[in-house]
């Protein structure tokens, strides 16, 4: 098992905006997004059902969460998936260091379905 750390500071840096972040781990990309207003789309609000919030990991990709079975079967739904590709709301940042994520151009422009 993996020591969970609670109170580390890790970097996310989201691309191709080229802002970084200071943030607590233990949060989510998802989390770290919405809270400093990086668009990144999460259709089904973070629960694993959808697959709007895909991003690719460029780097630290070990500092995150394993990917478990349902986020493996709901990324194999998202367009232009990558060995570093995870859900943003389901990759939780477990340790301190330096990441890079990059939101990919499909999600940016996302027309969402439906509306
Ligand atoms: S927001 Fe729907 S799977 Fe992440």
């Amino acid at each position: 098992m993996k020591e969970q750390h609670t109170n580390e500071l890790a970097t996310v840096t989201f691309l191709p905006l080229g802002k970084t972040f200071e943030v607590q781990t233990g949060q989510s990309i998802l989390d770290v997004a919405l809270d400093n207003d990086v668009p990144l789309d999460h259709a089904c609000g973070g629960v694993c059902a959808c697959s709007t919030c895909h991003v690719i990991i460029k780097k630290g990709m070990e500092l995150l969460s394993e990917m478990e079975d349902d986020e493996a079967d709901q990324l194999d739904e998202a367009a232009g998936l990558t060995l570093q590709s995870r859900l943003g709301c389901q990759a939780l940042i477990q340790q301190p260091g330096n990441l890079v994520v990059e939101i990919p151009s499909w999600n940016r422009n996302y027309a969402r379905e439906g509306e």
